[in-house]
């Protein structure tokens, strides 16, 4: 069944001039893009996005990380996309993550690892919505 995930190419990436690259990646791995900008986000829109890790170690190193600069924000649509989409990004620690995926491409580091991807439909739809108004998703 064709879903949608949610996805932000992270600052390191924007940082980097690795977006075309990384766009193109997800292009030809067959996801369609739905909505699409560059957007920063502030302190308080990171801590409720990452909400889910609020209490662990890395929390405020994380919050820094994802408000230091503009992020991509898309919302992406395949069959399967949630899950196929995990696959394509690698495992959240680049030295850990697969030949050919884009954290194992273009990621430093577990806390800067280039890409998120949503971890289900659930939040595909939640972290969608945080982004987008229905008007902004084609
Ligand atoms: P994401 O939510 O960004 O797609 O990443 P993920 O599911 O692969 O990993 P998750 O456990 O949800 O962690 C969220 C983000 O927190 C940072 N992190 N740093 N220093 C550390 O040990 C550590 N662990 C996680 C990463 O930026 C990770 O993507
Ligand atoms: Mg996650």
């Amino acid at each position: 069944m064709t879903n949608r995930t949610f996805t932000m190419l992270k600052p390191d990436s924007v940082e980097k001039g690795n977006v075309g690259a990384i766009l193109e990646k997800i292009n030809a791995s067959g996801f369609r893009i739905v909505a699409m900008k560059l957007t920063q986000m502030t302190r308080r829109d990171a801590e409720a996005f990452y909400a889910i890790h609020n209490e662990r170690p890395f929390f405020g190193e994380l919050v820094n990380y994802m408000t230091r600069g503009p992020v991509v924000a898309a919302i992406l649509e395949k069959d399967n996309a949630v899950e196929d989409f995990r696959a394509l990004i690698g495992a959240t620690n680049p030295a850990e993550a697969a030949e050919g995926t884009i954290r194992k491409l273009y990621a430093s580091s577990i806390g800067e690892n280039a890409v998120h991807g949503s971890d289900s439909d659930e939040n595909a739809a939640i972290e969608g919505a945080f982004h987008f108004s229905s008007r902004e998703q084609f």
